[in-house]
């Protein structure tokens, strides 16, 4: 009997993924399917993804597909106008690691956000026209092309047709545009899609016809219909009608970079990451290894000891962050050191089990030689798997929409150091190794991950949240691998984060009480805040009694609109 009422709800799980229309849908939390799956930010984006697969496409199809679709039906952070990372795990076994991060202007300058006092006018580098990096998205996509299969017109038809005809909000996305309507009418001097006169409610239906014109452009005139033409003339435009600095040569000079994935062993796993820019790869390796050296795995999930474990690592791997991670075209950062067994024992040296340590005598590590956001997880038929972040940084960017072109424009200038101690709107101080330079790209957090056991993949994972994303990241693995939770519990259980200045252990509102009375009895400061990160994973296994059948577990966060879809 028992067995049946698991069929039947298994049945169920899969059965009751509706019938997705633009103007009519809803979100599906957690699938169990046997060939493929996406899990992201909008049901209409994980459709797009799923759609192209079932047409014959890979998981690099549905990548693209995707992220186009984001970038017209959650324009807070699926983005044109922005940047990202892709980490792939290929079905002949190679690991991909895609770079297509925002790069600072040619006219960039170290003290560009310093009035003539030396002060820092963050406000510049947050919002507003000089608040942009050269858009990286479109030249990701053309460049994930290359592993695709179908043509991109088919790739990019969906979105075009959610652009131009649109589709129904949900109802976070209009209470989104009513709370955003100020900041757009004083970051726009043309009318916007997203402003109108009357409130928006949810199932309203938005229309982007200059967004679907771009796109047009880009599924016409390739990788030159954005960086060259109509749309790189209305960004240039754009950009000098205020105080932006892009031109249309820094449009035209804008490379992807294909980097070495990080790959580096947990037990008996492999994770694959992203490597700088994204501080996230170290800072994630750092954690793991300086945990298991503690035996986290030792101590209960959420006990007062695992916590207090993990926050000193964090603390020390936001630390290093601070002091010598950067781009490593522009500067040298010491990264085999960062990751030794041998420096991160040191690191840990002075830990204390059951008393706080304190971020003004931790330093970053002695080395002596001489460093809004969306994340998308996608698995195929074939064995391929894709880790996708990309960003605009802050919700909507710098709040700028391209005038004649309607995409919003980033405001990731704000992910450098804009002064030596100076916090960025996460709250993330750096250095000389994050300074501005003409071409450099910016530190950055996100981290797309795929961890392989018996070198197939088995987790396919990522989030969104400024500094918090390998934090979060890491409580979803370690969930997983160590506190062997259900896929669903790992991204659903609470998360907590610290990041070594501030110096408070920053939690979820549900975070157990109970726990948080013992910590503050070792001497921690806790402050309760708004949601962390919007885990996308998935999980992949073989059914030990269903002839090694396949099985695909996608979860979508619960903070969000998030949705996984799968066959
Ligand atoms: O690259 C970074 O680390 C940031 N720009 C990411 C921003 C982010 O995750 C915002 N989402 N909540």
């Amino acid at each position: 009997m028992k067995k049946i009422l698991f069929l039947a709800s298994f049945y169920l799980a899969v059965s009751t993924q509706a019938q997705v229309t633009h103007f009519k849908y809803n979100n599906t939390k957690n699938i169990t399917v046997n060939k493929a799956a996406v899990v992201s930010a909008h049901t209409l984006a994980s459709n797009a993804g799923i759609a192209v697969m079932k047409k014959g496409g890979n998981a690099f199809d549905a990548a693209i597909a995707t992220q186009l679709a984001l970038a017209v039906v959650y324009p807070g952070a699926g983005n044109l106008g922005g940047g990202g990372f892709m980490v792939a795990h290929t079905s002949a076994g190679k690991n991909i690691a895609l770079d297509y991060r925002e790069s600072a202007p040619a006219k960039a300058t170290k003290d560009m956000y310093l009035d003539s006092a030396r002060n820092a006018v963050t406000i510049l580098s947050m919002e507003g026209r000089l608040a942009s990096g050269v858009p990286g998205t479109v030249a990701g996509l053309f460049a994930t092309l290359k592993y695709a299969k179908l043509p991109f017109s088919t790739l990019i038809a969906e979105a075009i047709t959610l652009a131009d005809k649109g589709f129904a909000l949900t109802k976070a996305q209009a209470e989104d545009f009513n709370n955003s309507r100020s900041v757009f009418l004083r970051n726009n001097k043309n009318k916007v899609a997203f402003v109108r006169d009357i409130q928006w409610k949810a199932g309203d239906i938005l229309i982007q016809t200059e967004l679907a014109n771009t796109l047009k452009r880009i599924r016409d005139f390739g990788l030159k219909g954005f960086y060259e033409g109509e749309t790189a003339k209305l960004i240039a435009a754009e950009m000098s009608s205020g105080n932006g600095i892009i031109t249309e040569k820094d449009l035209k000079n804008y490379k992807v970079k294909e980097r070495v994935a990080m790959q580096f062993p947990y037990k008996n796993y492999q994770v694959i990451t992203m490597p700088l820019p994204s501080s996230g790869g170290i800072i994630l390796q750092q954690l793991f290894k300086m945990t298991q050296q503690k035996k986290l795995d030792s101590y209960p999930f959420h006990s007062a000891e695992s916590i207090q474990l993990i926050v000193e690592a964090e603390r020390r791997a936001f630390a290093d962050r601070a002091e010598f991670m950067g781009d490593e075209d522009f500067v040298k950062v010491p990264v085999k050191t960062l990751v030794s067994e041998k420096y991160l024992k040191n690191r840990m040296a002075d830990y204390v089990a059951d008393q706080a340590g304190n971020s003004s005598n931790v330093k970053p590590g002695q080395i002596k030689e001489s460093e809004e956001t969306t994340h998308i997880s996608i698995t195929d038929a074939e064995g391929n798997a894709v880790a996708v972040t990309t960003t605009l940084n802050d919700h909507f960017g710098s709040k700028t929409i391209i005038s004649g072109a309607g995409f919003v424009m980033n405001n990731e200038m704000d992910d450098f150091s804009v002064k030596p101690g100076v916090p960025n709107m996460y709250g993330a101080i750096g250095n000389d190794k994050n300074a501005i330079a003409p071409g450099k790209r910016m530190l950055s957090s996100m981290t797309p991950t795929i961890v392989l056991k018996n070198n197939q993949p088995y987790i396919v994972v990522g989030t969104p949240g400024g500094t918090t994303i390998p934090t979060s990241l890491f409580q979803s693995i370690i969930n997983i691998v160590d506190y062997k939770m259900s896929a669903e519990d790992a991204v659903n259980k609470p998360k907590f984060h610290h990041q070594w200045q501030p110096d408070v252990i920053y939690v979820e509102k549900d975070f157990e009480k109970s726990v948080q009375t013992k910590l503050l009895e070792m001497g921690y400061k806790i402050t309760e805040r708004g949601t962390i990160g919007r885990t996308e994973l998935i999980k992949i296994e073989k059914s030990k009694k269903s002839n090694n059948k396949i099985v695909i577990t996608a979860v979508a966060d619960k903070r969000g609109d998030d949705d996984a879809r799968g066959y």
